[in-house]
């Protein structure tokens, strides 16, 4: 039996209810991994990379040890390195220019779309001409993030990485699974990139990620790179790698997992459709682009007081949380990765408005009556102080 939900406890990302769904599923992979003995690599990792790619109409799936190694590990196939510059935005897990300053080469930030919170291609295009410019830094790659599940602009990202050389990443550490016109990102990109992160739409039960490719070449590269950099034969080494494996459990546990994935994004629609319904009247609600479909990593709201509202839901028993109060762009890591070019204004002003609600396949239509029932008394209260 699961635990007894009670008035005052609404989960930020519901995995238990997912987990009665898979009836004991769960557990039998675990089981099964267990009584096999082999828990590194081995026919439990290759069954799942192999459903994955199905899904992600990729040639190659690669598991690796999380969604940040992943990044990483596309980039060392590419050769980025210092003196590289890599387009990210800011607006987005730190993760995604780690990756890239970890290798030694230089994050330029770029500013999103106030809409949809991805890359903004007009921005990028500046950036891109600012670094041809400067002279500094070669231009390496574009990262894009599809920042709480929605895709990012891949048409015109894609023709803009054309234009100049540069390489595509489809980050969607939040988004696998999201799709443009039917298409996924990997349809524009030359990589996606992902995170088994327990509250990604996509989790298993630890740390986990993949990389998605079209590319034999980039495969077997990054394979070899996640492997130590072996070569043909084991304990044989061509180039310096790191250890980034999937897990077998956890590769198990995904297996499962992605079987009910589809169905699962169904039903994320209809949850973000029942919080539109309800609270579009007195907040900023999320817009999806034409023809997009968000796996709904988070359903984020905006409002002008976004602690004051955050702390009356937390008054009612709703968990919220604010990603990213503060951008990539002014943490004190990447400092020295600053531009005087950088105009992140979009940036700063979502990071000052924005406030994620609970969300998964599981939240019930009871619970969105209690959080809109919250919200609409905080805004009429507004209301009230401000003809007052
Ligand atoms: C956009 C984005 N990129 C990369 C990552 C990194 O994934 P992981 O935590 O598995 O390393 C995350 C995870 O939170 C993310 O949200």
């Amino acid at each position: 039996m699961g635990k007894p939900m009670t008035m005052n406890m609404i989960p930020f990302v519901d995995l238990e209810s997912q987990r009665r769904r898979l009836a004991g599923r769960i557990e039998q992979a675990l089981l099964r991994v267990v009584d096999s003995g082999r828990f590194i690599l081995g026919e439990e990792v290759q069954r799942f990379e192999a459903a994955l790619a199905q899904f992600g109409g990729a040639r190659h799936a690669i598991g690796c040890a999380n969604g940040t190694d992943a990044l990483a590990l596309v980039l060392m196939a590419w050769g980025v390195g210092p003196g590289d510059a890599v387009f990210v935005p800011s607006f987005t897990f730190t993760a995604t220019s780690e990756a890239v300053a970890r290798l030694g080469a230089s994050p330029v930030f770029v500013d999103i779309d106030p809409v949809s919170y991805t890359l903004d291609p007009a921005a990028l295009g500046v950036q891109i001409a600012a670094v041809a410019r400067e002279g500094r830094l070669r231009a390496r790659a574009i990262v894009a993030v599809d920042l709480f599940g929605q895709p990012a602009n891949y048409p015109l990202l894609a023709q803009i990485a054309r234009a100049h050389g540069l390489k595509l990443i489809a980050d969607s550490a939040q988004g696998f699974g999201c799709t443009l016109d039917n298409a996924q990102p990997l349809h524009w990109a030359d990589a996606t990139t992902t995170s088994f992160f327990p509250a990604k739409p996509l989790g298993c039960y630890g740390d986990g990620g993949a990389v998605l490719t079209q590319s034999d070449e980039d495969a077997a590269v990054i394979r070899s790179l996640a492997q130590h950099g072996q070569g043909a034969a084991r304990y044989t080494h061509v180039r310096i790698g790191l250890n980034s494996r999937l897990d077998a459990m956890q590769a198990a546990i995904l297996s499962e997992k992605l079987s009910i994935f589809r169905e699962e994004i169904a039903e994320r629609q209809q949850v973000a459709q029942g919080y539109t319904q309800r609270l579009g009247r007195d907040v900023a609600t999320p817009q999806i682009c034409r023809g997009g479909v968000s796996t709904w990593a988070q359903y984020t709201i905006e409002h002008a007081d976004r602690d004051g509202l955050a702390a009356a839901l937390q008054a009612q028993g709703v968990p919220t949380a604010v990603y990213y109060a503060a951008p990539t762009h002014v943490q004190p890591a990447y400092a020295g990765f600053r531009r005087a070019e950088e105009a992140l204004t979009v940036t700063e002003a979502a990071a000052r408005r924005v406030l994620s609600l609970p969300m998964s396949a599981y939240v019930c239509a009871s619970v969105q009556d209690r959080i809109a029932e919250t919200i609409a008394g905080f805004c009429a209260n507004q209301r009230h102080r401000v003809a007052a």
